[in-house]
């Protein structure tokens, strides 16, 4: 089927990428000076959510309302998703229905088999594997504070987790150079890190990672669906907590990043998250810009060209 996903960041080209958090910048200006841009009027977005959420559940629904559209909230709970219908019929069913969907699941492949069955465009608001949405927020807040993020350092410390997969992606995508921090046992996924070649370099130390970096960007211990790994987790990561002597060996301007939810006194020191270098606050917001972009791309590109 000839439709356009967004599962990863690989999906899309590079080029591609830049553009769209151009437009992503635009669109939070036009949106600041009150001007109503409605290029997806009568378009309906589903979002079905197997895992909680706040910023991403409010960022879609707050950005399909803006632009003119329309969000459906769907859970496991009260839709046949959480009875066991075959995957690939939900997907046939309700991309007849809609104009793109949006799902929060576990297992990776269970999104790709619903995109491979979906006749409109599927986009991917976490798995366990990857989060290609926050990252789009994330490099938005970069270019918005620091311009071009090409050759720059940045250092996640933590869990090998979906936003570490994804941040290597970026390393990809955006041409720059990552240093991760992981505990034995968590590192990210092998395949993952070798398909992006030199850009990664992997330390044993979180604070010979963090030097000479320009961003810091951490994670919870234990992400959804290992609440009951938590006990184990904080005695594995203690090590591995951006705090004010990590943050020491970076380069002096160097920014802080988080997805959020975040766990003070756990991965990052309330003195990281809430000082002077931290941007999680813009970051949080651009998750609505960045995937106001998405949606634009996905479902009015003309609308974009011709803006
Ligand atoms: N960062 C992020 O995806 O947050 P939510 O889990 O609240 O959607
Ligand atoms: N790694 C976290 C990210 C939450 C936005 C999780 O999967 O729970």
């Amino acid at each position: 089927m000839n439709v356009r996903h967004f599962l990863t960041l690989l999906d899309f080209s590079s080029n591609e990428l830049h553009r769209l958090i151009k437009r992503a910048i635009k669109l939070k200006e036009r949106q600041k000076q009150g001007r109503l841009y409605e290029p997806l009027k009568n378009k309906v977005l589903a979002m079905v959510f197997e895992k909680s959420s706040t910023r991403t559940r409010v960022s879609f629904e707050s950005g399909m309302a803006q632009l003119g559209g329309h969000a459906m909230f769907l859970s496991p709970r009260d839709t046949q998703f959480g009875r066991g219908e075959p995957l690939e019929d939900s997907a046939r069913v309700l991309s007849r229905m809609v104009d793109a969907i949006m799902i929060r699941t576990f297992e990776h492949e269970k999104i790709e088999r619903f995109a491979d069955y979906s006749a409109c465009p599927v986009i991917n608001a976490l798995t366990d594997r990857y989060h290609p949405c926050q990252l789009l927020a994330d490099m938005q807040t970069w270019f918005e504070h620091r311009g071009d993020i090409r050759g720059a350092t940045v250092a996640f410390i933590g869990d090998g987790n979906n936003m570490c997969h994804s941040y290597i992606n970026a390393a990809r995508q955006f041409e720059f150079r990552l240093h991760i921090a992981a505990p034995g046992g968590y590192q990210p996924n092998a395949d993952i890190v070798v398909a992006a070649g030199n850009r990664i370099r992997l330390f044993e130390h979180p604070l010979e990672a963090a030097a000479g970096a320009d961003l810091v960007v951490t994670d919870v211990w234990a992400s959804m669906g290992q609440e009951e790994e938590q006990q184990e987790r904080e005695k594995v990561f203690a090590a591995f907590q951006v705090n004010d002597e990590l943050m020491q060996q970076t380069n002096a301007d160097a920014l802080f990043m988080h997805c959020l939810p975040a766990h003070r006194g756990e991965e990052v020191t309330a003195d990281v998250i809430d000082g002077a270098r931290s941007v999680v606050w813009d970051e949080a917001e651009n998750r609505l810009h960045a995937q106001k972009a998405l949606l634009e791309f996905l479902l009015a590109p003309e609308a974009a060209a011709a803006d």
